[in-house]
């Protein structure tokens, strides 16, 4: 496995390998990589010849106040998961690299991105999708992997790929979590132990609507109700949204389909968590 810093080096790589007429699989990720990261580094590594993780903290999807510098950063440690992991290429640029000076381009999409966390942190997924872009036509992958748990990126990310006619396969992989239902974030660090006890309630509220749908439940406004009272019983619990959507369009949904999916946004304390299920078992 090598690491590779600069932006040219690693387009050099790219274009050896597509003159061998080899496939790259791409892992997309911040670092301080778990056991989420792995599942996806596992799915890449079925899907192409070789595997590219890249490892950037980017700048430019975090917000005045967010958590950009305080972002938890461990490198060797990720070098061993990727090691374990069958990864070929580590790319971790340095920010003024990805952004030199001058830089003045942007990718935006726009509709599903002015709802849930887009609502909440503008400007976020504007620098998701030009961080995306950028590594897309640095590396050069066939496949790409993402998580379900940001459920919203995926759809912004496929949306982007698809609009943008970038020859790349997306692939959502599902949500891994803690034995207790905790869904797996590099930001779970930052919970002190009572608070993420109480975090315990995204998970819970996920099953308790579930079983309300099965139970009959179809009215979202009566599911979102209940579960704001629920979750607001945590004492650091701060909700940001609950919100019930069409899988694809993120649009608002008045009544349960086999395209519904809860998702969830609640602080506790300073730190964010976000999580998010399908409602209907018969779902796509
Ligand atoms: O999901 C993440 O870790 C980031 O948003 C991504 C896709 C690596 C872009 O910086």
């Amino acid at each position: 496995m090598d690491i590779i810093r600069s932006v040219s080096e690693m387009r050099q790589w790219a274009s050896s390998v597509r003159v061998a007429g080899q496939s790259i699989s791409f892992v997309p990720t911040m670092g301080f990589l778990h056991q989420g990261h792995l599942s996806l580094l596992k799915e890449g590594r079925k899907r192409g010849d070789l595997l590219v993780l890249s490892i950037f903290v980017n700048p430019t999807q975090f917000g005045q106040g967010e958590d950009f510098a305080e972002y938890p950063r461990d490198l060797q440690q990720d070098c061993e998961i990727a090691q374990q992991a069958g990864v070929d290429i580590i790319f971790a640029p340095e920010a003024k690299d990805m952004y030199p000076n001058g830089y003045a381009t942007c990718v935006a999409v726009e509709g599903i991105t002015e709802t849930l966390c887009g609502r909440s942190r503008p400007g976020h997924f504007r620098g998701v999708c030009t961080v995306v872009s950028k590594l897309f036509n640095i590396i050069q992958p066939q496949t790409a992997i993402f998580g379900h748990k940001d459920f919203q990126q995926l759809a912004v990310i496929k949306r982007l790929t698809l609009d943008m006619n970038m020859p790349v396969d997306i692939f959502g992989m599902p949500i891994f979590r803690e034995t207790d239902g905790l869904a797996m974030s590099s930001r779970n660090v930052y919970l002190s132990a009572d608070q993420r006890r109480q975090a315990l309630v995204l998970s819970q509220s996920l099953t308790q609507a579930k079983e309300l749908v099965k139970a009959g439940e179809t009215d979202c406004a009566n599911i979102i109700f209940r579960l704001k009272k629920y979750i607001g019983q945590q004492p650091d619990a701060r909700i940001d949204y609950v919100q019930i959507c069409h899988q694809l369009t993120l649009e608002d949904q008045s009544q349960v389909d086999k395209d519904s999916v809860l998702l969830l946004a609640v602080y506790f304390g300073k730190t964010r968590l976000i999580d998010n299920d399908f409602l209907a078992a018969n779902h796509d």
